[in-house]
């Protein structure tokens, strides 16, 4: 009774949050600088692979050296060059900014022929997750699918005869998306197509994948900011966190707690699609090893599970400290990713945006996707503490709703739960990386697209976007585009 009371009453708060009711803060100046002194200019053309802006030139070059790291082809081992060999032997690219494109984001193939270059499956099974994995991996495949290996026989694949398959290390599998469209129609009539995506995998290596697996698509998410996010402190997170939504507003926000390799104890996620790692650098480390298959002191392991023997057998590419890439290389490319810099905001001055803003605040999308923060101070790099910045995002979990689930849960992220995506940048992607693919598994071509998906949590914000005339949903886009 009391629980049916409340959520009554938390229901008439909700629908007395009109748009009439709503305070929205007054513009500030500083909103135009996403990454406060670290925003970088939007002309001529803009860019996400542009190092923080008040970065002090003697760092410079060390960013352009982590930028090299983050773009150079890793090679098969033995190689003549020791700098650049231990690719694989399973593995996704050969490089990180091939799945972060410019430093942005990836995307996911539109038809079911092309396979997957810049986004990935993670796989996992159910039952209790160990405290350092925070999934039970699959037995066989590991917690992620790597469609490529070092084979010659999958390399030259294209030149193969149909049926014959490689002998050495088969890749695990060639996944290929089939999308469902369904159409979504506004109260006023207009339609918009939206797609989800359906798995299928070809060509499986190592048998088949079984009953109860769980699996996730994953795009990779843009990469500037990142640095800052680092910073973004603690106690404003538990700050933000309502696990038990003791305000009635039907938002909660989790905090993930997730074991950081580096420092050996359970920390709070920051990122990825379910904030499941902690830190830039373990992030870059996890994928230098699961994506690349290139290993560091943080994960010395090659990615290869105790079935897949002729991938343990391989030769490895480990040079000193026994790894491929000793740990200032590896410092070399967070860091870099650390410092890849928000750039300006676009249109702030237009009609159409200044309404938007309004609207976005109206329809309550700042309850997660948080404006503004100040980040803490940095020894490693001054320059990105203390920086007003505006993410949009609260870096909290949120149950979205079954639309988004993909019911594989990774710490503790529910299979509903996702981080909230960062806003800032979203409107130079097409322009940046040449396509848009939002929401953790690129489902979503368009911002609107992106919305109408939301449920859950922000089933009462998507309501009243939904409940908008056309002219102030555009004008609500408009806005998330400038940001
Ligand atoms: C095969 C594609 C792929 C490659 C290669 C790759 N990444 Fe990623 N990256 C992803 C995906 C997908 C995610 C999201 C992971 C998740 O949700 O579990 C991600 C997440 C990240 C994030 C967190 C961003 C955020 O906002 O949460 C960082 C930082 C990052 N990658 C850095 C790197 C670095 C550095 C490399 C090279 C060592 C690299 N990535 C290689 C696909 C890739
Ligand atoms: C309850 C929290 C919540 C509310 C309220 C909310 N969002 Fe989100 N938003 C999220 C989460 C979580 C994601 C990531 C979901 C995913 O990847 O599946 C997201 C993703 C997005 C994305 C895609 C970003 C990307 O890079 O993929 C856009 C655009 C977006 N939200 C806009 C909005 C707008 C506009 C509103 C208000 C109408 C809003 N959101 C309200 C939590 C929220």
């Amino acid at each position: 009774m009391k629980v049916l009371f409340a959520a009554v009453f938390s229901l008439l708060l909700l629908s007395a949050c009109t748009p009439e009711t709503t305070t929205v803060p007054a513009f500030v100046e500083a909103e135009k600088y996403p990454g406060g002194q670290t925003t970088v200019a939007a002309e001529p053309f803009a860019s996400f692979e542009l190092p923080a802006a008040n970065m002090p030139e003697q760092q410079k070059p060390d960013f352009h050296a982590g930028k090299a790291l983050a773009n150079q082809p890793w090679v098969k081992a033995p190689t003549v060059t020791t700098m650049r060999d231990g690719l694989g032997p399973l593995y996704n690219s050969r490089t990180c900014l091939m799945c972060h494109i410019k430093g942005g984001k990836g995307f996911v193939p539109d038809n079911s022929e092309i396979p997957m270059l810049s986004s990935l499956v993670r796989l996992s099974i159910p039952g209790q997750a160990d405290q350092r994995q925070g999934v039970v991996p699959h037995p066989v495949y590991g917690d992620q699918i790597q469609g490529q290996s070092t084979s010659l026989a999958h390399q030259l694949r294209h030149a193969l005869k149909s049926g014959e398959v490689a002998h050495d290390v088969p890749p695990e599998a060639y996944v290929f998306i089939d999308w469902q469209t369904t159409e979504f129609v506004y109260p006023d009539g207009h339609k918009v197509t939206l797609r989800q995506p359906q798995l299928r995998f070809e060509q499986l290596g190592y048998g088949p994948l079984g009953e109860d697996v769980l699996t996730s698509l994953r795009v990779a998410p843009p990469l500037h900011g990142v640095g800052l996010l680092e910073l973004v402190k603690e106690t404003d997170l538990q700050a933000l966190a309502d696990p038990q939504d003791q305000n009635n507003d039907g938002i909660s926000g989790r905090i993930n707690r997730v074991w950081d390799a580096e420092q050996q104890q359970t920390v709070t996620g920051r990122f990825g699609w379910k904030a499941n790692k902690p830190s830039v650098k373990v992030q870059a480390a996890a994928a230098f090893n699961g994506d690349v298959g290139i290993t560091t002191t943080l994960f010395p392991e090659q990615p290869c599970s105790l079935q897949q023997t002729a991938c343990q057998q391989a030769p490895d590419g480990n040079d000193v400290q026994n790894v491929e890439l000793a740990d200032d290389l590896l410092e070399l490319v967070a860091n870099f990713s650390r410092n890849l810099a928000p750039v300006k905001r676009r249109k702030v001055n237009d009609a159409a945006v200044k309404q938007g803003r309004i609207l976005f605040y109206q329809a309550g999308c700042q309850q997660c996707h948080q404006p503004s923060f100040v980040t803490t101070t940095s020894a490693r790099n001054p320059h990105l503490g203390q920086q007003t910045i505006w993410p949009y995002t609260d870096l909290l979990l949120h149950d979205m709703g079954p639309g988004l689930a993909d019911g594989r849960p990774d710490f503790l992220a529910s299979g509903n739960e996702w981080r909230t995506a960062p806003l800032w940048g979203i409107g130079l992607q097409q322009q940046v990386n040449g396509s848009t693919a939002l929401l953790h598994d690129g489902r979503a071509t368009s911002i609107e697209q992106a919305i109408i998906w939301h449920g859950g949590e922000a089933g009462n914000s998507r309501q009243q976007f939904v409940s908008f005339d056309q002219a102030q949903r555009q004008a609500l886009i408009e806005f998330v585009k400038s940001l």
